[in-house]
């Protein structure tokens, strides 16, 4: 039987995702490939987070979740996590002035009292670009950091039942996300081929569209972006509906 070609190339722009999230996957074998140390990978990830945000920004995209660091990654060894939480300190702290003047709400996803690894350094310069970010409106950066999805419900159901609750129920899980007025992903894509999403945005991802691309994260670009929201374009989103 002969294939059925889809002729769609081009983003519809009424059809664009409110909220993607990527699991930016890859970066020490990307390192690994070149001869460089696992850490210049990270240094290249965050050059590829920039592109990233920038493209989905200008696409339309209102909200991104990144996948920064989660629950097991404090697992790496000490040298490997405290250079991951040098980067990100320097990274939000030289970015800070601009993401204001873009009108960028920065949110963290994660527990940052998770473990004693993660310095100070890192966890105030994050609590404060939530705290100088809050009035922006025009678009939210979402770093999962810190995070882990089970993690994150155990806490809301945690924080419910100190609150007296007896029996809890999907909207009060909800209510009690990290960040519940997020909306959920409708799409998550993860780099490096890796097909699962380890621990990211477990209860948020119900319905989200699954997109695993072959490329390392350092890679992605806004190339990689269009054609995933070409893909997302493609899909029929039923929500349990017929
Ligand atoms: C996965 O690649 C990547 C990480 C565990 C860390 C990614 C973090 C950043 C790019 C910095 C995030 C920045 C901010 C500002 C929040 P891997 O090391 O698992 O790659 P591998 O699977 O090839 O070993």
């Amino acid at each position: 039987m002969r294939k059925r070609i889809n002729l769609k190339t081009e983003i519809d722009p009424n059809n664009i995702p409110v909220h993607m999230g990527f699991i930016m996957d890859g970066n020490g074998r990307w390192a690994k490939k070149r001869g460089l140390p696992r850490t210049a990978g990270h240094r290249a990830g965050i050059d590829a987070l920039e592109r990233v945000s920038r493209a989905c920004r200008n696409l339309g995209v209102k909200v991104v979740s990144v996948y920064a660091f989660s629950t097991e990654n404090y697992k790496r060894s000490d040298e490997e996590c405290k250079y991951i939480f040098d980067l990100v300190e320097k990274f939000v702290k030289d970015k800070l002035e601009d993401l204001i003047k873009n009108d960028t709400r920065i949110v963290v996803s994660g527990d940052l009292y998770y473990n004693d690894k993660l310095t100070d350094g890192a966890r105030n310069t994050l609590l404060e670009a939530v705290e100088k970010t809050a009035h922006c409106k025009s678009y939210v950066l979402n770093f999962c950091f810190s995070y882990g999805g089970h993690h994150e419900i155990v806490q809301a159901v945690n924080k419910l039942i100190k609150a007296g609750a007896k029996e809890i129920s999907a909207q009060d899980i909800e209510n009690n996300l990290y960040v519940p007025e997020l909306p959920m992903p409708d799409m998550i894509v993860r780099a490096s081929g890796e097909m699962r999403l380890s621990n990211f945005l477990l209860w948020q991802s119900a319905y989200a569209e699954l997109l695993f691309i072959t490329e390392f994260w350092p890679d992605f670009n806004e190339e990689i972006v269009r054609k995933c929201i070409v893909e997302y374009q493609k899909r029929n989103r039923r929500f349990g509906n017929v």
